[in-house]
Protein backbone atom coordinates (compact mmCIF):
# COMPACT_ATOMS: atom_id res chain seq x y z
CA UNK A 1 0.00 0.00 0.00
CA UNK A 2 1.38 3.31 -1.11
CA UNK A 3 1.58 5.64 2.27
CA UNK A 4 2.84 8.62 0.24
CA UNK A 5 0.02 9.98 -1.48
CA UNK A 6 -0.36 13.90 -1.21
CA UNK A 7 -4.09 15.06 -0.27
CA UNK A 8 -4.40 18.90 -1.91
CA UNK A 9 -7.02 21.22 -0.14
CA UNK A 10 -9.29 21.39 -3.10
CA UNK A 11 -9.73 24.91 -4.22
CA UNK A 12 -13.61 26.43 -4.18
CA UNK A 13 -13.14 27.07 -7.99
CA UNK A 14 -14.60 24.43 -10.44
CA UNK A 15 -12.39 21.29 -11.06
CA UNK A 16 -11.37 19.81 -14.61
CA UNK A 17 -11.25 16.27 -15.03
CA UNK A 18 -9.17 14.96 -17.61
CA UNK A 19 -9.93 11.29 -19.41
CA UNK A 20 -7.63 9.24 -17.87
CA UNK A 21 -7.84 10.92 -14.83
CA UNK A 22 -9.27 9.63 -11.74
CA UNK A 23 -9.78 12.22 -8.42
CA UNK A 24 -10.54 10.62 -5.37
CA UNK A 25 -11.80 12.80 -2.41
CA UNK A 26 -11.74 12.39 1.17
CA UNK A 27 -13.99 14.10 3.77
CA UNK A 28 -14.35 13.92 7.59
CA UNK A 29 -18.30 13.24 8.09
CA UNK A 30 -17.54 14.48 11.69
CA UNK A 31 -18.61 18.32 10.55
CA UNK A 32 -19.43 21.39 12.32
CA UNK A 33 -23.59 22.24 13.15
CA UNK A 34 -23.37 25.36 10.52
CA UNK A 35 -21.83 22.56 8.10
CA UNK A 36 -24.27 19.79 8.63
CA UNK A 37 -27.09 22.06 8.27
CA UNK A 38 -25.89 23.54 4.98
CA UNK A 39 -25.13 20.04 3.48
CA UNK A 40 -28.29 18.97 4.63
CA UNK A 41 -30.08 21.81 2.97
CA UNK A 42 -28.48 19.92 -0.39
CA UNK A 43 -30.34 16.62 0.06
CA UNK A 44 -33.33 15.34 -2.14
CA UNK A 45 -36.81 14.22 -0.41
CA UNK A 46 -35.74 10.43 -0.87
CA UNK A 47 -32.19 11.09 0.71
CA UNK A 48 -34.27 13.16 3.73
CA UNK A 49 -36.84 9.80 4.07
CA UNK A 50 -33.80 7.52 4.02
CA UNK A 51 -32.04 9.91 6.74
CA UNK A 52 -34.79 9.72 8.46
CA UNK A 53 -35.32 6.09 8.88
CA UNK A 54 -31.41 5.41 10.83
CA UNK A 55 -32.08 4.26 14.12
CA UNK A 56 -28.89 6.13 15.24
CA UNK A 57 -28.56 10.14 15.00
CA UNK A 58 -25.20 9.28 14.58
CA UNK A 59 -25.72 7.34 11.51
CA UNK A 60 -28.14 9.83 10.06
CA UNK A 61 -25.72 12.64 10.60
CA UNK A 62 -22.93 11.10 8.40
CA UNK A 63 -25.52 9.77 5.88
CA UNK A 64 -26.66 13.49 5.11
CA UNK A 65 -22.74 14.20 5.70
CA UNK A 66 -22.12 12.06 3.17
CA UNK A 67 -24.75 12.60 0.67
CA UNK A 68 -24.13 16.50 0.75
CA UNK A 69 -20.63 16.00 0.39
CA UNK A 70 -20.92 13.91 -2.50
CA UNK A 71 -23.42 16.58 -4.17
CA UNK A 72 -21.08 19.37 -3.23
CA UNK A 73 -18.14 17.63 -4.85
CA UNK A 74 -20.30 16.52 -8.29
CA UNK A 75 -21.44 20.12 -8.22
CA UNK A 76 -18.04 21.31 -8.87
CA UNK A 77 -17.85 19.02 -11.66
CA UNK A 78 -20.99 19.31 -13.13
CA UNK A 79 -20.93 23.45 -12.77
CA UNK A 80 -24.39 23.49 -10.51
CA UNK A 81 -25.44 24.29 -7.59
CA UNK A 82 -25.83 21.05 -5.25
CA UNK A 83 -29.23 20.39 -4.41
CA UNK A 84 -30.05 20.30 -8.36
CA UNK A 85 -27.71 17.34 -8.98
CA UNK A 86 -30.67 14.38 -9.80
CA UNK A 87 -29.34 10.71 -8.82
CA UNK A 88 -30.59 7.47 -10.10
CA UNK A 89 -30.05 4.18 -9.18
CA UNK A 90 -28.65 0.84 -10.60
CA UNK A 91 -30.79 -2.35 -10.19
CA UNK A 92 -28.55 -3.57 -6.73
CA UNK A 93 -28.83 0.14 -5.81
CA UNK A 94 -25.51 1.84 -6.95
CA UNK A 95 -26.16 5.60 -7.60
CA UNK A 96 -25.32 7.79 -10.71
CA UNK A 97 -26.05 10.99 -12.01
CA UNK A 98 -29.05 11.10 -13.91
CA UNK A 99 -28.64 10.76 -17.43
CA UNK A 100 -31.09 12.60 -18.78
CA UNK A 101 -30.47 15.75 -16.47
CA UNK A 102 -26.75 15.42 -16.70
CA UNK A 103 -25.61 14.20 -20.00
CA UNK A 104 -21.76 14.69 -19.32
CA UNK A 105 -20.53 10.90 -18.49
CA UNK A 106 -18.80 11.37 -15.21
CA UNK A 107 -19.17 8.68 -13.02
CA UNK A 108 -18.52 8.33 -9.39
CA UNK A 109 -18.90 5.93 -6.22
CA UNK A 110 -19.18 6.35 -2.27
CA UNK A 111 -18.09 5.05 0.47
CA UNK A 112 -17.87 5.76 4.54
CA UNK A 113 -16.57 3.78 7.25
CA UNK A 114 -16.79 5.48 10.84
CA UNK A 115 -15.69 8.91 10.68
CA UNK A 116 -14.61 8.98 6.82
CA UNK A 117 -16.06 9.58 3.34
CA UNK A 118 -14.17 8.51 0.17
CA UNK A 119 -15.96 9.35 -3.23
CA UNK A 120 -14.22 9.30 -6.56
CA UNK A 121 -14.60 10.48 -9.73
CA UNK A 122 -13.48 10.05 -13.70
CA UNK A 123 -15.28 10.62 -17.07
CA UNK A 124 -16.87 7.78 -18.26
CA UNK A 125 -14.86 4.60 -16.79
CA UNK A 126 -17.03 2.56 -14.01
CA UNK A 127 -15.49 2.64 -11.05
CA UNK A 128 -15.73 1.29 -7.29
CA UNK A 129 -13.86 2.66 -4.02
CA UNK A 130 -13.89 1.56 -0.38
CA UNK A 131 -12.79 2.48 2.85
CA UNK A 132 -12.73 0.51 6.34
CA UNK A 133 -11.80 1.81 9.68
CA UNK A 134 -8.58 -0.94 10.78
CA UNK A 135 -9.61 -2.06 14.25
CA UNK A 136 -9.46 -5.87 15.92
CA UNK A 137 -11.45 -8.32 14.38
CA UNK A 138 -11.99 -11.70 16.83
CA UNK A 139 -12.89 -13.81 14.20
CA UNK A 140 -10.91 -12.58 10.81
CA UNK A 141 -10.05 -16.33 10.05
CA UNK A 142 -13.16 -17.59 9.64
CA UNK A 143 -14.71 -14.35 7.75
CA UNK A 144 -11.66 -14.96 5.44
CA UNK A 145 -12.41 -18.27 4.97
CA UNK A 146 -16.26 -18.35 4.32
CA UNK A 147 -15.34 -15.33 1.78
CA UNK A 148 -12.03 -14.92 0.37
CA UNK A 149 -11.20 -17.36 -2.52
CA UNK A 150 -9.37 -20.26 -1.16
CA UNK A 151 -6.20 -19.03 -2.15
CA UNK A 152 -6.17 -15.69 -0.82
CA UNK A 153 -7.96 -17.30 2.76
CA UNK A 154 -5.07 -19.65 3.10
CA UNK A 155 -2.45 -16.53 2.68
CA UNK A 156 -4.15 -14.85 5.27
CA UNK A 157 -4.23 -17.81 7.86
CA UNK A 158 -0.59 -17.88 6.98
CA UNK A 159 0.59 -14.53 8.00
CA UNK A 160 1.65 -14.01 11.40
CA UNK A 161 -0.34 -12.46 13.90
CA UNK A 162 1.23 -9.16 13.71
CA UNK A 163 0.15 -8.82 9.97
CA UNK A 164 -2.92 -9.81 9.48
CA UNK A 165 -4.96 -6.89 10.91
CA UNK A 166 -3.98 -4.93 8.15
CA UNK A 167 -3.84 -7.82 5.77
CA UNK A 168 -7.66 -8.30 6.48
CA UNK A 169 -8.82 -4.51 5.97
CA UNK A 170 -6.69 -4.69 3.04
CA UNK A 171 -8.21 -7.55 1.30
CA UNK A 172 -11.45 -6.60 2.17
CA UNK A 173 -11.77 -3.29 0.63
CA UNK A 174 -9.80 -4.59 -2.69
CA UNK A 175 -12.19 -7.00 -3.00
CA UNK A 176 -15.46 -4.38 -1.97
CA UNK A 177 -14.31 -1.75 -4.57
CA UNK A 178 -14.27 -4.92 -7.36
CA UNK A 179 -17.99 -5.33 -6.49
CA UNK A 180 -18.85 -2.00 -6.18
CA UNK A 181 -17.33 -1.38 -9.77
CA UNK A 182 -19.01 -4.01 -10.89
CA UNK A 183 -22.27 -2.52 -8.97
CA UNK A 184 -23.35 -5.85 -7.77
CA UNK A 185 -22.27 -5.51 -4.48
CA UNK A 186 -22.22 -8.90 -2.29
CA UNK A 187 -24.77 -10.43 -4.96
CA UNK A 188 -21.41 -10.99 -6.97
CA UNK A 189 -19.52 -13.71 -5.08
CA UNK A 190 -16.10 -12.43 -3.00
CA UNK A 191 -14.30 -16.01 -4.02
CA UNK A 192 -15.14 -15.73 -7.67
CA UNK A 193 -12.25 -13.29 -8.28
CA UNK A 194 -8.72 -12.90 -6.29
CA UNK A 195 -7.03 -9.72 -5.57
CA UNK A 196 -2.98 -9.15 -4.17
CA UNK A 197 -3.38 -8.09 -0.63
CA UNK A 198 -0.06 -9.48 1.34
CA UNK A 199 2.34 -6.80 2.90
CA UNK A 200 4.64 -5.39 0.52
CA UNK A 201 2.23 -6.56 -2.72
CA UNK A 202 0.99 -3.72 -5.21
CA UNK A 203 -2.93 -3.60 -5.29
CA UNK A 204 -3.87 -5.94 -8.32
CA UNK A 205 -7.36 -8.09 -8.98
CA UNK A 206 -5.22 -11.34 -9.73
CA UNK A 207 -8.07 -13.44 -11.19
CA UNK A 208 -11.64 -13.63 -12.35
CA UNK A 209 -13.98 -16.23 -12.81
CA UNK A 210 -15.92 -17.83 -15.34
CA UNK A 211 -13.93 -15.20 -17.32
CA UNK A 212 -10.32 -15.14 -16.98
CA UNK A 213 -9.66 -12.02 -19.29
CA UNK A 214 -11.82 -9.33 -17.35
CA UNK A 215 -9.36 -8.92 -14.75
CA UNK A 216 -7.12 -7.74 -17.25
CA UNK A 217 -10.32 -4.95 -17.87
CA UNK A 218 -9.68 -2.96 -14.63
CA UNK A 219 -7.13 -1.06 -12.71
CA UNK A 220 -6.64 -1.38 -8.79
CA UNK A 221 -5.31 1.20 -6.23
CA UNK A 222 -4.68 0.89 -2.53
CA UNK A 223 -4.15 4.03 -0.36
CA UNK A 224 -4.47 4.96 3.09
CA UNK A 225 -6.87 7.81 3.32
CA UNK A 226 -6.28 8.55 7.05
CA UNK A 227 -4.55 6.72 9.93
CA UNK A 228 -5.93 2.93 10.74
CA UNK A 229 -7.76 3.32 7.44
CA UNK A 230 -7.60 1.24 4.05
CA UNK A 231 -8.79 2.65 0.79
CA UNK A 232 -8.85 0.52 -2.51
CA UNK A 233 -10.08 1.74 -5.64
CA UNK A 234 -11.30 0.37 -9.14
CA UNK A 235 -11.67 1.48 -12.07
CA UNK A 236 -12.31 -0.12 -15.72
CA UNK A 237 -9.38 0.17 -18.23
CA UNK A 238 -5.99 0.96 -17.72
CA UNK A 239 -3.03 3.76 -17.51
CA UNK A 240 -4.86 6.56 -14.92
CA UNK A 241 -3.16 8.66 -13.04
CA UNK A 242 -5.13 9.53 -9.46
CA UNK A 243 -4.92 12.85 -8.30
CA UNK A 244 -6.31 13.34 -4.07
CA UNK A 245 -8.44 15.70 -2.78
CA UNK A 246 -9.26 17.01 0.63
CA UNK A 247 -12.87 18.24 1.18
CA UNK A 248 -13.40 21.70 2.78
CA UNK A 249 -16.25 22.78 3.32
CA UNK A 250 -16.41 26.11 1.50
CA UNK A 251 -19.02 28.28 1.73
CA UNK A 252 -20.25 26.03 3.98
CA UNK A 253 -18.96 27.42 7.40
C1 LIG B 1 -22.63 -1.93 -2.12
C2 LIG B 1 -22.26 -2.58 -0.82
C3 LIG B 1 -21.21 -3.66 -1.09
C4 LIG B 1 -21.70 -1.45 0.07
O1 LIG B 1 -21.22 -1.92 1.26
P1 LIG B 1 -20.57 -1.08 2.48
O2 LIG B 1 -19.12 -1.40 2.57
O3 LIG B 1 -21.41 -1.37 3.64
O4 LIG B 1 -20.75 0.45 2.21
P2 LIG B 1 -19.86 1.58 1.54
O5 LIG B 1 -19.83 2.69 2.50
O6 LIG B 1 -18.55 1.09 1.00
O7 LIG B 1 -20.71 1.98 0.27
C5 LIG B 1 -21.99 2.49 0.41
C6 LIG B 1 -22.23 3.42 -0.75
O8 LIG B 1 -22.00 2.75 -1.98
C7 LIG B 1 -22.96 3.18 -2.94
N1 LIG B 1 -23.65 1.97 -3.37
C8 LIG B 1 -24.83 1.44 -2.97
N2 LIG B 1 -25.08 0.30 -3.65
C9 LIG B 1 -24.03 0.11 -4.46
C10 LIG B 1 -23.72 -0.91 -5.42
N3 LIG B 1 -24.53 -1.93 -5.66
N4 LIG B 1 -22.55 -0.80 -6.11
C11 LIG B 1 -21.72 0.23 -5.89
N5 LIG B 1 -21.97 1.22 -5.01
C12 LIG B 1 -23.11 1.15 -4.31
C13 LIG B 1 -23.87 4.17 -2.25
O9 LIG B 1 -23.44 5.47 -2.57
C14 LIG B 1 -23.66 3.88 -0.80
O10 LIG B 1 -23.73 5.02 0.02
P3 LIG B 1 -25.13 5.55 0.59
O11 LIG B 1 -25.82 4.34 1.14
O12 LIG B 1 -24.75 6.53 1.63
O13 LIG B 1 -25.80 6.11 -0.55
C15 LIG B 1 -23.47 -3.26 -0.14
O14 LIG B 1 -24.30 -2.28 0.40
C16 LIG B 1 -24.30 -4.11 -1.11
O15 LIG B 1 -23.98 -5.25 -1.40
N6 LIG B 1 -25.38 -3.54 -1.63
C17 LIG B 1 -26.22 -4.21 -2.62
C18 LIG B 1 -27.59 -4.33 -2.03
C19 LIG B 1 -28.60 -4.72 -3.09
O16 LIG B 1 -28.39 -5.64 -3.87
N7 LIG B 1 -29.67 -4.00 -3.11
C20 LIG B 1 -30.70 -4.22 -4.09
C21 LIG B 1 -31.93 -3.46 -3.78
S1 LIG B 1 -31.64 -1.71 -3.92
Amino acid sequence: MSRHEHWQIAPATPITLHMHEVHVWRASLEQPEAVFWKLQATLSADEFERASCFQFEQHRRRFVVARGVLRDILGRYLGVAANVITFEYETHGKPKLAKAKHPENFCFNLSHAKELALCAITRGHALGVDVEHIHPISDAEQIARRFFSEREAGQFCALPQEQKQIAFFNCWTRKEAFIKALGEGLSHPLDRFEVAFLPGELAALLQTRPDPQEAERWSMFAFEPAADYAGALVVAGKNFALQYWQWQGYGFD
